[in-house]
């Protein structure tokens, strides 16, 4: 007669002994709430207007225009502001002190990683520290698959315009790949985060840290799946946005990139 499974691979083990898991390194991200008051509403006013101004995108590309759209980034015809020597950020009056803010914000993150005393660099972060940034607006429909920004120091999300409809951001651990590959079967490791920011939050995450705007595909394939349990997305049957999902992303270049000649041969 066969043992059941239960029998076989599973012996009480626990009435014989103390058995624990242990869960190793959490890492922290940077939250902030109700960021920049003063200049959001008027950043997401302006953001509004220039995304109603491009809506001659679609014209000559209904699809691929609606995409370029709904990233500042990039112009009518997919160019991106970078190839052109362009800031991805253009005609928002507040950028440049809400910017500063972000920065701020970011250096006091940092000394949370580090005993850093040097004050001619932490210095010329807070001058000059290079930043790669954009908005984005997003409808219902639109997502952001899973990327990194790992050529970067840190990223940052503040979120303009935010409510309980717009879709969350999720955070996948870095060692996904690894357990993953490693594991026979479908991992039941928690590899997965998703924030559900308020309007107002700025997020701040090291560059390689991947992350995604979960979209309809979300619900789709991973609603049901335990090992997707925290993944997240309201059903696009019946999901309509009120207001569109305004965000800004401001990535804070590699350290020694952002400091000038000057400062480099001062350390
Ligand atoms: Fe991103």
């Amino acid at each position: 007669m066969e043992a059941s499974y239960e029998a076989f691979f599973l012996p009480d083990i626990n009435n014989v002994m103390d058995v624990n898991i242990i869960n190793l390194f959490e890492f922290p991200i940077y939250h902030v709430r109700n960021f920049a008051p003063e200049h959001r509403e008027t950043c997401a006013s302006n953001i509004t207007n220039q995304y109603k101004e491009r809506a001659y995108y679609i014209d000559n590309n209904p699809i691929k225009g609606e995409y370029w759209r709904r990233i500042s980034l990039y112009d009518d015809k997919g160019v991106h502001a970078h190839t052109k020597g362009l800031d991805g950020i253009q005609g928002i009056p507040e950028w440049s002190i809400v910017k500063k803010q972000i920065k701020d914000h970011a250096i006091d993150y940092l000394h949370s990683f580090t005993d850093l005393k040097n004050t001619v660099l932490l210095k010329s972060l807070k001058e000059d520290w290079t930043d790669y940034s954009w908005w984005s607006c997003y409808a219902e429909n639109d997502d952001y698959p899973w990327h990194h920004h790992a050529n970067m120091f840190f990223t940052s999300c503040w979120f303009i315009q935010h409510d309980e409809k717009h879709a969350p951001l999720s955070f996948r651990s870095p060692l996904h790949s690894l357990i993953n590959g490693w594991l026979p079967g479908d991992s039941k490791l928690k590899n997965e985060v998703v924030i559900k920011p308020e309007q107002g939050d700025l997020l701040i995450w090291p560059g390689w840290l991947e992350h995604e705007v979960p979209g309809p595909d979300a619900y789709i394939f991973y609603n049901k799946m335990e090992q997707g349990a925290n993944k997240w997305q309201y059903d696009p049957d019946t999901i309509k946005y009120d207001q569109l999902r305004i965000t800004l992303t401001c990535n804070l270049g590699k350290l020694h990139d952002s400091l000038t000649t000057h400062t480099r041969e001062a350390i």
